[in-house]
C-alpha cells in the first residue's frame, strides 16, 4: 500500500537518505597511490606529522597506567570466569545497522564506512557487542554449557566530535553473558565493573533503569511520542529531530531548555510488565546485598536500541551523569541474538572505556609525583664496567624471576649519572655492582637516603631485596 502524499521515488530516495553514506574508494594504480602518498608527505613538510583528529598515540608514560589496568582485567576476568575471545576491527556494515539500530547516532553519524576494494560495504567496528554476537551465531556457541561467559579487549570507532573523555578511536574492555536471563547474570556483571573499578582505586556509583520488554518498550514510546508531540515547540531542535527518529533519545537531551519536559515526562518504569518489574527488583536486591552503591535514573534510556530490561551506567562516585563522564555501560540484549539469525538467546552485557579509566588514573599518579615510566620500585640497581654490566643483566633477570622488578639502566656508563636517575626515582636503595664485586661474588647495597652502604652476597641478593621491598 502507497502511504499519502508520499510518491515511491521519493519513498527510495527518502530510503536512502536514511542509509548510513558509504564513501567510495575508487581503485588506483599503484603509481598514483605512491605519487600521492609522497605529495601528501610534501605537503606536510615543515609541520609536525600528526595522528587523525580524534585518535591519540599511547606514550611510554601513559603506557605503564595501560598496561597495569589491563593486567587487573585480565585478573578480574579470570576470577570471574570469562573467556577471552578477539573479533575482526571490521565487519560488513549490515551487522551494525541491525544491532545497534538505523536511527541511533552510532549508525547515522558515527560509523567508519567504506567499501572494500571487492565491493563490499564494512564498518570499523564501533563497539564489540555486534561482533561478538555474530561470532557466537557464526562458531554456534549455543551449542556449548551455557551461561557462555565471553570478554574481549581492542580498539573501537566512532566519528564523534573529539573533546574530553570523547575519541574517535578508542579502546573498550568488554564482557558479555549468553545464555541466561537471570538477575544474578545482570548483578554480576555490574559487580566486575564495580569491583574492578574499585580494585583500581575508582569508587564508583552505578546509574541503572529498566527498558522492560519489547512490548513494553514500544508501548511506552507510543505514550512518550504523544507527550513530546504536545511539548514540542518547547523543545531543543535536535529533540524535536528526534521524536520521530528515536524519540528515547529526547531524555537523555542535556540542552537547557528540554530539562523541564523531560522531568516531566512519563517514566518507563510506569509502563513494565509485571514480570520485568520483578526483574529489575531483583537485580537491585542483589546489589544491594553486593553493597554496590547505585542510583536509579528513569531518564536513562542508552544509545544503542538493542537493550532490553535492565541498563545501567557507572559514573566516578560523586559525579554527574554526562554523555563522556561514564567510565562503563551496559545492559541486557534478550533479543538480538535471535534478531541477527541465531537460536533465542538471552544475553546481557557491558563496555568499559580504557582511555577514560587510564585519564583519571594518570591524573592522580601525576597528582602523586610519580615519574611515569615504567612500574614502580624501592631499588635501582647500577653498574660500572663491562664485566659488571654482563653480570648486572643476569642478576636483573634473576630477581625478575623472582617477582622483583628493580629499575636499572644498563646503557648508562657513568655510576654519577646512573645515581642521577636512582634519586629521580625516588628509591630508597641502590645495588651497586663494580669491577670488584664481579670478583668477589658480592654486591653493595646503598641506602640512600643515609648514604650508608653495605655489602652482601649475591646469593643473598633475592633475600636482601625482598627484606628492603618489605
Ligand atoms: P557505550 O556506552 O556506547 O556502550 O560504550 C561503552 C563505554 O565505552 C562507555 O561507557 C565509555 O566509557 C566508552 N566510550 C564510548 N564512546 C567513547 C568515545 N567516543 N571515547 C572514549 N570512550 C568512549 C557500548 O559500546 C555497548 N556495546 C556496551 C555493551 C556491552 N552493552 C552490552 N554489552
Amino acid at each position: 500500500m502507497q502511504k499519502k502524499g508520499i510518491s515511491q521515488k521519493q519513498r527510495a530516495s527518502k530510503k536512502q537518505a536514511a542509509r548510513p553514506s558509504v564513501q567510495k574508494i575508487e581503485k588506483k594504480p599503484k603509481e598514483d597511490v605512491e605519487k600521492d602518498v609522497a605529495s601528501d608527505a610534501g605537503k606536510r613538510t615543515g609541520k609536525t606529522l600528526q595522528p587523525l583528529r580524534g585518535m591519540k598515540d599511547l606514550l611510554p608514560k601513559d603506557g605503564r597506567y595501560w598496561q597495569r589496568f589491563y593486567r587487573s582485567v585480565v585478573s578480574i576476568t579470570n576470577a570471574y570466569n570469562f573467556g577471552y575471545m578477539e573479533t575482526p576491527v571490521m565487519e560488513e556494515v549490515s551487522l551494525f545497522v541491525r544491532s545497534i539500530g538505523k536511527g541511533t547516532d552510532v549508525v547515522e553519524k558515527e560509523m567508519y564506512i567504506f567499501e572494500d576494494r571487492d565491493g563490499t560495504k564494512v564498518a570499523l567496528r564501533p563497539e564489540h557487542t555486534a561482533g561478538l554476537v555474530r561470532a557466537f551465531i557464526t562458531h554456534g556457541m549455543h551449542t556449548l554449557p551455557q551461561p557462555v561467559k565471553v570478554w574481549t579487549y581492542g580498539p573501537t570507532f566512532r566519528h564523534e566530535r573529539p573533546q574530553a573523555g570523547r575519541y574517535r578511536e578508542f579502546h573498550q574492555f568488554d564482557c558479555e553473558t549468553f545464555g541466561a536471563r537471570d538477575a544474578v547474570v545482570d548483578a554480576e556483571l555490574i559487580v566486575v565493573a564495580y569491583n574492578l573499578l574499585r580494585d583500581v582505586g575508582i569508587p564508583t556509583q552505578v546509574h541503572i533503569n529498566s527498558l522492560g520488554s519489547k512490548e513494553d518498550r514500544e508501548n511506552y514510546v507510543i505514550e512518550l511520542v504523544a507527550y513530546l508531540r504536545s511539548k514540542r515547540a518547547y523543545l531543543s531542535e535536535l529533540s524535536k529531530q528526534r521524536i520521530n527518529k528515536n524519540p528515547l533519545r529526547v531524555l537523555d537531551s542535556k540542552e537547557p531548555e528540554d530539562q523541564p519536559i523531560i522531568e516531566e515526562a512519563p517514566q518507563i518504569i510506569d509502563w513494565l510488565s509485571e514480570g520485568s518489574k520483578q526483574y529489575f527488583m531483583k537485580v537491585l536486591e542483589y546489589l544491594d546485598e553486593l553493597d554496590v552503591p547505585y542510583v536509579l535514573r528513569p531518564t536513562l534510556v542508552r544509545g544503542l536500541d538493542y537493550y532490553t530490561d535492565t541498563v545501567f551506567e557507572l559514573y566516578p562516585e560523586g559525579e554527574e551523569a554526562t554523555s563522556q563522564g561514564a567510565l562503563a555501560s551496559g545492559g541486557r540484549y534478550d533479543g538480538l541474538v535471535e534478531q541477527l539469525g541465531g537460536q533465542h538467546t538471552p544475553a546481557c552485557g557491558f563496555g568499559l572505556g580504557f582511555e577514560r579509566v587510564v585519564n583519571i588514573l594518570k591524573k592522580r599518579g601525576e597528582d602523586a609525583g610519580e615519574s611515569g615510566l615504567v612500574d614502580q620500585s624501592p631499588i635501582y640497581f647500577a653498574q660500572l664496567g663491562e664485566q659488571a654490566r654482563q653480570r648486572g643483566l643476569k642478576l636483573v633477570e634473576t630477581l625478575r624471576r623472582e617477582g622483583i622488578f628493580v629499575y636499572h639502566n644498563l646503557g648508562k656508563p657513568s655510576l654519577k649519572a646512573q645515581l642521577e636517575i636512582a634519586n629521580r626515582y625516588n628509591v630508597t636503595h641502590t645495588l651497586i655492582l663494580g669491577q670488584k664485586e664481579v670478583q668477589d661474588g658480592t654486591i653493595i647495597v646503598r641506602n640512600m637516603e643515609s648514604g650508608i652502604q653495605e655489602i652482601i652476597d649475591q646469593k643473598k641478593l633475592v633475600n636482601e631485596v625482598r627484606k628492603l621491598i618489605a
